[in-house]
């Protein structure tokens, strides 16, 4: 499923890119893929699919460790 369309970006490569990079900001996400700098109609799209995986990965210090 493609989240933006003017750069090509799709959901599967923001999953890929946020569980190897746990903690990455959307900055950082659009600043790596470009996705949200032409239009802008995927916005409010990236922001949603970001904090859904940013959830579903959240950083290494956050896991919930359970002795
Ligand atoms: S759809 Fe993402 S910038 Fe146009």
């Amino acid at each position: 499923m493609l989240i933006c369309r003017c750069n090509e970006v799709s959901k599967q490569e923001l999953n890929a890119l946020i569980k190897k990079n746990r903690g990455i900001t959307l900055e950082k996400i659009i600043e790596t893929t470009g996705a949200s700098t032409k239009c802008g109609r995927c916005k409010p799209l990236l922001q949603k699919t970001f904090e859904q995986l940013s959830a579903k990965y959240p950083p290494a210090s956050q896991l919930n460790l359970q002795f």
